[in-house]
């Protein structure tokens, strides 16, 4: 280890256990697994590990013949032997807001409403929405649906009804839970009305008999006399008991919709057994949990890391978990770092976007705080600069507290790539080493293994618990989208550079998918959007470096007719179709999009011109119409004034 990165005091594994785990798990793979799973609390424990295979139909196939309940994981065995331990800290985003609930209070809370959920006749394997802020009641929502072995899907509060209305009916979600209104810094957002519009939309396709409304602000809101129900009076009609459901192994714990390449969201679905040995052993390694840690991922819930590493992972490694409702900045700068010093946060993992706002802040407003509780820091949902990396070392964790990037997707289920703390040592820039049992691997285009140091696309050879085990109803689309571009591999849709040493440096999507601050939009579905305005022929969104968020989007559209268009008739569409977060940096107006003699828009040369990097355009013979390009460049320098 590198005298500059350790992890302050004993990390539980050391860097030698680190690497015989990679040994084990990579010789005797069964066994390293079955051994994995033992951190869970099983009904019936499983007798095999994986028979999954990426051939064929694909199967992904986890811990088949045990039986577990998640929520019991996270919650029931930790009150058996310490019902006072905190399990959940939340901060309001107002001054003086915060709760604090141990162990056998969080349990109290999911059964009643687990109870609640019974009475209102979800079933097993019935999808449940969940569409609430960062409040407790959004986690204690997640682990009720586990105990019933219902399947929560939880949605993004920024989704326009239209995004809602879509994955209400893809899921046939039977009842949703919301919140009045919810509420970001000064803004208000209004949750109900929202999921109202967004089920009359879904009309005869709507399978939601009931809308719990949990008070986030106390605002009134409509209620729908037998539909509606308000979310305290139903918890206090129940006990603070209630049964968990046996599941099997492989029965769904959750689907999250997560955007691809190509059409409509699709929502993978996770496990309840692989998924759940994958967030606590992913928690465990890459965070070296200890007892008495108070882990802060500031993710929302409604992406998967906000499932794996707000709830899962660490409530089922017993620990304590730190919620906060609020902005980073707001109601003023270094916001975040008093939530860090009140609580004593000793893991903090965030996005790079995160780190990029505050490096650009003046450093007196970090300086200013203690910070002294923290161990461990981390980042996630794309590459964080080696200058970013050193900033967060330095200025957030005072040279002291060991800095993680973690490469891994919702399809993952949890971390793959990653310098876990105390055991890997990190090279800022890159994702770094696969952890054990990760069977990463490049593939040229040919899909060919590439062997040593190399660029490709970046594979897994083999099955790990956390993989999901399909799209939501699709199954083929499933096989489609991830097992045929190399048939034999799981492709995770990012191109990676290798070094000699085995270290991951991750060079971005390779598909037409936009990373914006860590969140996946699908070119597909911004297009989609601005289709349903009639004045347009057709349009095409690309992503481009953007200092704060990563990437930002950028829509070229061709209108019916030139010179009358409104281009933030774009910007409507994308909100009402999409969500405003999906709205883009900038707009284009154009007579044509560059297209090959086939048809298919060429987004290569789009996102170059965009960037104005006009360097390399490639060969340009190839297209239906060449002198595109130069008109397009100069489009772009003209409405850039
Ligand atoms: C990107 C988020 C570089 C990547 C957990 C991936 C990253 C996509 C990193 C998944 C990282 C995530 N370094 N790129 N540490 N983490 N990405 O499904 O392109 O929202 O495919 O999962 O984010 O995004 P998703």
């Amino acid at each position: 280890m590198s005298e500059a990165f350790v992890t302050p005091g004993e990390a539980t594994l050391s860097a030698g256990q680190y690497d015989d785990m990679v040994r084990s798990a990579h010789s005797q793979t069964e066994a390293f697994w079955l051994q994995q799973s033992r951190r869970l609390t099983w009904q019936t424990p499983p007798s095999q590990a994986s028979r999954s295979d990426f051939l064929n139909d694909v199967r992904i196939d986890w811990y088949a013949d045990g039986f577990l309940n998640a929520s019991e994981n996270c919650l029931d065995r930790h009150v058996a032997t310490h019902p006072d331990k905190t399990a959940l800290i939340w901060e309001g985003q107002d001054d003086g807001q915060r709760e604090v609930l141990s162990y056998r209070a969080l349990h109290a809370r999911v059964c009643r409403l687990a109870n609640v959920l019974r009475r209102l006749g979800v079933k097993k394997g019935d999808c449940v929405a969940i569409h609430l802020p960062m409040v407790a009641e959004g986690i204690i929502a997640m682990l009720a649906c586990a105990r019933i072995g219902a399947i929560h899907v939880v949605l993004f509060g920024g989704f326009s009804a239209e995004g809602l209305a879509e994955r209400l009916t893809d899921s046939a979600a039977v009842v949703v839970l919301t919140a009045d209104v919810a509420r970001r810094g000064d803004k208000r957002i209004p949750s109900k009305t929202t999921m109202d519009d967004a089920i009359t939309r879904c009309g005869g396709a709507s399978r939601v008999r009931h809308v719990v409304v949990v008070p986030v602000t106390g605002a009134s809101v409509p209620m729908q006399a037998g539909r509606d129900l308000r979310y305290e009076d139903e918890v206090a009609r129940e006990a603070e008991e209630c049964p968990a459901e046996r599941m099997n192994a492989q029965d769904p714990l959750f689907l999250l919709y997560t955007s691809g390449s190509t059409g409509r969201p699709k929502g993978l679905v996770h496990s309840t057994g692989g998924y759940l040995t994958w967030a606590a052993f992913t928690h465990a390694v890459v965070f070296d949990h200890k007892a008495d840690d108070i882990f802060w991922c500031t993710a929302d819930t409604s992406w998967i890391t906000g499932h794996t590493y707000v709830v899962y992972g660490p409530l089922a490694n017993g620990g304590t978990i730190m919620v906060y409702e609020g902005l980073p900045s707001w109601p003023e700068p270094g916001r975040w770092w008093d939530v860090i010093d009140r609580n004593g946060v000793t893991v903090f993992y965030t996005s790079p976007t995160v780190v990029r706002a505050a490096m650009r802040e003046d450093d007196t407003v970090v300086r200013s705080r203690s910070l002294k509780s923290l161990r461990i820091l981390g980042t996630v949902g794309e590459p964080i600069s080696p200058e970013a990396w050193h900033w967060f070392h330095d200025e957030v964790g005072k040279g002291r507290c060991a800095v993680v990037d973690t490469w891994w997707q919702t399809e993952t289920g949890g971390v793959m790539i990653t310098a876990a703390a105390g055991c890997v040592v990190p090279r800022p820039g890159a994702a770094s080493r696969p952890l054990p049992g990760v069977e990463a691997v490049l593939l040229d285009a040919q899909g060919t293994e590439i062997t040593g140091a190399g660029e490709g696309l970046l594979c897994m050879a083999r099955s790990w618990p956390g993989q999901a085990m399909s799209i939501w109803q699709d199954h083929e689309r499933f096989r489609q989208t991830y097992f045929t571009t190399c048939p034999g591999y799981y492709f995770t849709g990012d191109g990676a550079r290798r070094e000699e040493d085995g270290y991951y440096w991750i060079t971005g999507r390779v598909d037409d998918v936009v990373n914006v601050s860590g969140h996946r939009i699908g070119t597909a579905e911004i297009e989609d959007a601005v289709a349903t305005d009639h004045e347009v022929v057709e349009s095409a969104a690309v992503g481009i470096p953007h200092d704060l968020k990563g990437q930002g989007l950028v829509v070229f559209v061709v209108p019916r007719e030139q010179g009358v268009f409104d281009p933030e008739a774009v910007n409507r569409a994308i909100a009402a179709g999409v969500g405003r977060y999906a709205v883009p940096e900038k707009i284009y107006v154009v007579r044509d999009l560059p297209k090959t003699r086939s048809g298919k828009i060429v987004r290569r040369l789009l996102r170059k011109i965009a960037a104005h990097d006009l360097e390399g355009l490639g060969d340009l013979s190839t297209l239906a119409d060449p002198e595109i390009v130069d008109e397009l460049i100069a489009t772009v320098k003209a409405q850039e004034s």
